[in-house]
């Protein structure tokens, strides 16, 4: 089906069904400009709570979907394919993630949002890139903590808040593979462009950046600052809404250490389409299922992130 046959058929969908459409930013542009809402991990899940629709198109990955179906068990779930997972998550499978933990028992946990249901059920509180350091903040200083499973931004979470963090050992395939040397060589060639980064990133990549932040953060920054030319260290599709919001302004993204020239793409956000987001919504399939005693679990950490 042509594009604009199938954006016409998922704004009648949407309309019939009485849903809601949520996508990240790492979304391709087409998805992203048929969404309701598009924003970070914290932005996608406070809107997941306040939606009195009755189901949630949620065009991500899977703990994203999974993160919605938590605060929402009474709401159907979908999302456009059951493969879009992450990096991250894979990292950290739960049986490991809990010897981890019972090898530090005077310790709370901290999981960042990437994680499954099951990691989070095992978590004492959740948090995304954007309030992770007030999580930490919220904490005595005496407090132990176990930080997983970003080892880059919990590297950077140490450094800013001046703490210990006992790591879990996963990294994000995107963020890992931003290149020193070629966001270097770019800089030269771009003397008055800007670095800005996301903590993901490898502590070399944001040893450079101008402003570091989340995805929405970067946005903001991009669009209140008064340089004219970006470096973008983050997932390729964020300069969507960069160029959308400040079309004055030039936007490049960061080079990878690979040749690959689509490395900054995230492979797991790639999988949905638009052809599948129309799929599942007229099917109301893939559906996010959890299981009720481990979402209540995974709720509560979940529910603390919300009240911090
Ligand atoms: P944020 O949009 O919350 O910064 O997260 C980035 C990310 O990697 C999501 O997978
Ligand atoms: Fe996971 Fe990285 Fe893709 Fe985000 S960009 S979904 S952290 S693999």
């Amino acid at each position: 089906m042509e594009n604009t046959k199938l954006i016409e058929n998922i704004f009648s969908l949407k309309k019939k069904k009485n849903a809601i459409i949520l996508a990240h930013y790492y979304q391709n542009p087409a998805i992203q400009d048929v969404a309701d809402f598009v924003g970070d991990s914290l932005g996608l899940s406070h809107k997941a709570k306040k939606t009195d629709a009755d189901i949630i198109v949620f065009a991500g990955v899977h703990f994203m979907a999974e993160t919605a179906k938590i605060i929402n068990p009474n709401k159907k779930v979908i999302l456009p394919d059951m493969d879009a997972g992450c990096s991250l998550a894979d990292s950290c499978p739960p049986k490991d993630f809990e010897q981890f933990i019972k090898l530090h028992p005077d310790h709370i946990v901290i999981s960042y949002i990437n994680c499954s249901t099951e990691v989070k059920a095992l978590s004492d509180i959740i948090c995304t890139s954007s309030n992770a350091l007030r999580v930490i903040n919220s904490l005595p200083k005496e407090q132990k903590i176990i930080f997983g499973p970003d080892k880059n931004l919990g590297a950077y979470l140490a450094r800013k808040s001046r703490r210990e963090l006992v790591l879990w050992d996963g990294v994000c395939i995107v963020h890992q593979e931003f290149s020193e040397k070629e966001i270097l060589s770019l800089k030269r060639k771009y003397p008055n462009s800007k670095l800005v980064a996301h903590p993901e990133c490898t502590s070399y990549v944001l040893d450079y950046a101008d402003f570091i932040g989340s995805t929405t953060a970067m946005l903001e920054f991009t669009k209140t600052d008064s340089a004219t030319t970006y470096i973008v260290a983050t997932e390729a599709c964020l300069l969507h809404q960069m160029k959308k919001n400040s079309p004055e302004k030039q936007f490049l993204p960061a080079p990878v250490v690979s040749t690959c020239s689509a490395c900054n793409q995230c492979p797991y956000m790639q999988i949905n389409t638009l052809e599948k987001l129309y799929k599942c919504m007229k099917e109301e399939s893939p559906e996010i299922l959890i299981d009720e005693k481990l979402r209540l679990r995974a709720y509560q950490s979940v529910q603390k992130m919300m009240e911090i």
